[in-house]
């Protein structure tokens, strides 16, 4: 008989820039204290990609070459590179093709997927279908965003939570019963009003009155985003477990979007998991947007076993969110 093609992942890879903005660092900045970010949010320091003109792509670049060495893939095999990104480096062409371009994948299909903080685990179901149904046997999904490039460092609600950096995932086709299993994803245009970047895009050039309001830089309504994240990121959690008849016991890793420690807690709890068996970073990195996931799965990769079974989750702009099911493949650190 022959069992269905699943996309598994097959190698994990992060990387994130060396400058370190701490608590302490903000709070010469803007009238915020170590205390106020630790206590709200979980987040103790995060990543800043310095340098002039580099962009997200400077990070994924990074991220991917290490996945390709550690995975013994050569650049010619790769089939597809999917970049989450809400930070590309241009409006077009799209990150994913100067990725590829940079480390020499010249037979591949690449492009961006913008859903903002749940992007990575929406480029991850995405791909798996080109995996699954036979089209593609070696795909890049990269995660990446400089959200440093568009956070007002004056506006204390939305800067001390957010940091940059890059995450990499090598899925393949798997037939042994390893890999993406389910996964249940939304989206709610409705919530565009309170999260967005407003100046920059079509409907609102960049002008110098704009500008001048601030208005190409992130606005947040932190607690209508955080009432409406802390529900609906537990909530289907809950059902990716229910319908595919999982139990507490059963899920050995939820690894969630590093947003808010408060959110990703109600998420555990629904569960019914445990601390120790929900993968937690935020207190290195914050909320690198579409890199949280993949930055997670590759600072955890020596606990991971095969067989583990982990639920990915993610809240973000949009809105949009989800919940993936899938059964890891391999031992601890691949190399
Ligand atoms: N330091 C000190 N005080 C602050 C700070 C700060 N950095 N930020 C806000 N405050 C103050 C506010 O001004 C307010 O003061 P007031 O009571 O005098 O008016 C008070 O703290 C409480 O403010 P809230 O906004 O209610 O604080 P909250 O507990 O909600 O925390 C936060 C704010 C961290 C932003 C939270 O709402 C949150 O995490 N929201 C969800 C974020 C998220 O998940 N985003 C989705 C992903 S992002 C993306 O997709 C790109």
């Amino acid at each position: 008989m022959i069992s269905k093609i699943r996309a598994a992942i097959t190698g994990v890879s992060g990387y994130v820039p060396d400058y370190i903005l701490t608590n302490e660092e903000l709070s010469q900045m803007v009238d915020t204290s170590d205390e106020w970010i630790t206590s709200r949010t979980g987040i103790k320091e995060r990543r800043i990609l310095k340098g002039k003109n580099k962009g997200a792509s400077a990070m994924a670049i990074e991220a991917v070459k290490k996945l390709l060495h550690k995975t013994g893939t050569d650049p010619q095999e790769v089939d597809m590179l999917l970049c989450a990104t809400v930070t590309p480096d241009y409006t077009f062409p799209a990150t994913a093709n100067i990725v590829s371009a940079a480390l020499g994948l010249r037979q591949v299909l690449s492009y961006d997927i913008n859903a903002a903080c749940s992007g990575f685990i929406f480029a991850l179901a995405t791909a798996a279908q080109f995996v699954e149904t036979g089209a593609y046997k070696k795909v890049v999904v990269v995660g990446v965003d400089k959200m440093s490039s568009i956070i007002d460092y004056s506006d204390r609600t939305t800067c001390v939570i957010f940091g940059d950096g890059a995450g990499a995932v090598l899925l393949e086709p798997d037939q042994e019963g390893y890999g993406l299993l389910d996964f249940k994803l939304h989206s709610d245009g409705t919530g565009c009003k309170y999260l967005h970047k407003k100046a920059g895009g079509s409907a609102f050039p960049v002008t110098i009155r704009n500008f001048l309001e601030n208005q190409h830089y992130v606005y947040q309504e932190g607690q209508a985003v955080f009432k409406f994240a802390v529900v609906n990121m537990a909530e289907v959690c809950y059902e990716v477990m229910q319908r595919n008849g999982l139990k507490a016991e059963d899920v050995h890793w939820l690894v969630p979007h590093q947003a808010n420690k408060r959110i990703i807690d109600a998420a555990a709890e629904r569960m019914g998991l445990p601390e120790e068996r929900v993968m937690l970073n935020i207190q290195k990195y914050g909320n690198t947007t579409a890199g949280t996931i993949p930055l997670c799965l590759n600072d955890y990769e020596q606990a991971l076993r095969r067989g583990d079974n982990l639920i990915l989750a993610a809240f973000g702009g949009g809105f949009t969110w989800g919940a993936l099911y899938l059964k890891w493949k391999y031992d601890g650190h691949r190399s």
